[in-house]
């Protein structure tokens, strides 16, 4: 009864920002992520009789009592769709560098909700994979599929039409993406409680509704066409609409720091000297470039000459889930040089 699972992280390009179902996460618009090669969990799911609780070492460390009851809450709903009573020993790797502001629960519960299910003898396919997942994060869900996956919001009560489908595997077109580390001195509001505060309290967030359906429509033309300008032009524009809502939200808040809108200017500058840079950024102050391969050197280049910019990630498209035979071994988790 046991089983082991992969899965990437992803970069929202049109972002998944409000819930209208908390308990079940199920989201107000639809979104769309491209899934990123460079940052992924592993992790191994064993059921067993014996045990007298779930038990859950992250990192090759016992983790906190709240990281274990968050993970013991989402095994509940995978044993009350599977209909077993057992408890389970969860064992996970990260290679994302969570510690750098780099969200990891998208591939975490992407991981999770396949090794759980596989072990317990259950071979699920992706839409039933992608609704499970999207129970532990909402963009969780995105991780199933490789390359770029649309999660469509559904309209039913119980999200059984609530999940990710793939728009285009990550073969087809290499857009590349640098996730720059900037220094960072506050502790954001997780985004969990963020997206709750803004869709309660913003009087901006109808005005973010209103506009993601011609985003999404807009990004898919250019994904089909392999546009990078177009697709590019609507992430940003996109992601500043997310942060906007929250400037309106009360009381107001921003993810934002002078770092953060340094790089934005920098992208702005790279832009004007005519390499196609675009920046979309996540419930936290770190940017994400999207370029492509052959401008990714040149950006590397400019941004390393900033004081502010402690890394640079570079990640492709990467695949979704993936089972595999064992866990890796621990101790390499990525570093900024890589890519
Ligand atoms: C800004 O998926 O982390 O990254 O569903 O509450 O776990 P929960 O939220 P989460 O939110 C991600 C928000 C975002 C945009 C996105 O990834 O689409």
């Amino acid at each position: 009864m046991k089983a082991v699972a992969k899965a990437h992280t992803n970069i929202a390009l049109i972002k998944y920002w409000g819930k209208r179902n908390d308990e079940l996460i199920l989201p107000m618009n639809n979104s769309l992520s491209l899934t990123l090669d460079h940052f992924y969990t592993t992790t191994e799911v064993q059921f067993d009789e014996a045990l007298q609780t779930d038990t859950f070492i992250f990192n090759g460390e016992t983790a906190s009592d709240s990281e274990s009851a968050k993970i013991s809450s989402y095994l509940d709903r995978i044993r009350q769709f599977a209909g077993v009573q057992m408890y389970a020993a969860v064992r996970s790797v990260n290679h994302v560098p969570t510690s750098a502001g780099f969200a990891s629960s998208a591939s975490g519960f992407a991981a999770l909700a396949a090794a759980s299910t596989k072990a317990l003898g259950l071979d699920l396919d992706r839409k039933t994979l992608s609704i499970l997942a999207r129970q532990g994060s909402g963009s969780a869900c995105r991780s199933v599929f490789g390359g770029f996956a649309e999660w469509e919001k559904g309209s039913r009560t119980d999200g059984s039409d609530s999940y990710a489908v793939p728009i285009m595997s990550k073969t087809e077109w290499d857009v590349r993406v640098l996730s720059v580390l900037l220094e960072s001195n506050e502790k954001p509001i997780s985004s969990r409680k963020g997206m709750k505060r803004t869709v309660e309290t913003s009087p901006f967030y109808s005005g973010w509704l209103e506009a993601v359906d011609h985003e999404l429509k807009e990004i898919k033309t250019a994904i089909r066409t392999k546009d990078f300008e177009r697709l590019g032009k609507v992430a940003e524009a996109n992601a500043l609409k997310m942060h906007a809502t929250m400037l309106g939200s009360h009381p107001p808040f921003t993810y934002w720091q002078s770092s953060t809108m340094a790089v934005m200017e920098e992208v702005q500058h790279l832009r004007d000297k005519g390499i196609q840079a675009y920046y979309t950024i996540d419930a936290g102050p770190n940017v994400k470039i999207l370029c492509l391969p052959e401008d990714e050197q040149k950006i590397r280049d400019e941004l390393e000459n900033l004081e502010m910019v402690k890394g640079i990630y570079g990640c492709r498209p990467g695949p979704g889930i993936e089972y595999k035979e064992k866990l890796p071994s621990l101790g390499d988790s990525p570093s900024p040089s890589d890519g």
